[in-house]
């Protein structure tokens, strides 16, 4: 997979630039196909990204009406549940700009049976978004968070949904977590136009070394599982790529 790495010195430019790609991205796609397709991370670190991209200097450079938010994934707990992926998106972006509610696609992580719920999902999928000559819905731009352990979305290292490959979503039990949860599969992930992977802080400064120096073809981690021809734009802070070595070069803010 082709790889573009962005260090920015701090959590705010590290959020400021990838609001930045994300209003760039919205403005193409809207250009291209009047629609902008995005799926939305989990997890803390997007939420000052998410503030930021209801701020007016953003906000006011992408068309909400022609936009369609998704998520990346969602725990297996109702909207209004503090684990909940849906709740802080909802808080700190989705209810501050015009975009018109049918156009936010929540997964119904309340539901009894989360089969049913990824099912459901994989159905919104199909209907809403355009696709590939294979039928694998197309987003413009996923936006993932990366564990500690090398997760993305909800796709943990050794688990048998990175092997799936012909449903969009599935339900998931992480097992170390106890957590239940929807995830989208890789197919999707890797079909998105732009994948962006938004890490920040000390504590990933392990995982991104490993995971960015690991060797040519490792399956070590589910974003080694990507397809080669997918381009992920890293977006860092200096203190996630402290490790990195010859990477680490803060970029310099816009
Ligand atoms: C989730 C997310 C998950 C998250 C990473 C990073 O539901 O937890 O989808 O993939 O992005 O765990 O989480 P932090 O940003 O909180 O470190």
């Amino acid at each position: 997979m082709a790889r573009h790495i962005h260090i920015a010195p701090d959590p705010d430019t590290l959020s400021s630039l990838a609001a930045e790609q994300i209003v760039t991205t919205a403005q193409a796609a809207i250009t291209d196909h009047a629609n902008f397709y995005i799926a939305l991370a989990g997890g803390r670190t997007p939420q000052r990204l998410y503030e930021m991209l209801a701020q007016a200097a953003f906000a006011d450079r992408i068309d909400w009406r022609r936009t369609h938010v998704f998520f990346s994934d969602e725990r297996c707990v109702p909207p209004d549940h503090d684990d909940s992926n849906y709740k802080p998106a909802a808080k700190t972006l989705l209810s501050r700009v015009p975009i018109p509610t049918g156009q936010i696609y929540r997964m119904r992580g309340e539901l009894a049976d989360a089969h049913q719920a990824a099912r459901e999902y994989a159905e919104l999928l199909r209907e809403r978004l355009p696709s590939t000559p294979q039928g694998v819905p197309v987003l413009d731009l996923i936006l993932l968070g990366l564990g500690q352990d090398g997760h993305i979305a909800s796709l943990f290292p050794g688990t048998p949904i990175l092997q799936e490959r012909a449903k969009f979503t599935a339900a998931v039990h992480e097992e170390k977590l106890d957590s239940r949860r929807i995830s989208l599969t890789l197919p999707v992930i890797e079909a998105a136009r732009h994948i962006l992977l938004l890490v920040a802080g000390e504590a990933k400064a392990d995982i991104v070394r490993d995971v960015l120096h690991a060797h040519g073809g490792s399956a070590r981690f589910p974003i080694h599982m990507i397809k080669p021809s997918a381009e992920i734009e890293w977006y860092l802070d200096a203190a996630a790529a402290r490790k990195l070595g010859d990477f680490n070069t803060p970029q310099n803010p816009a």
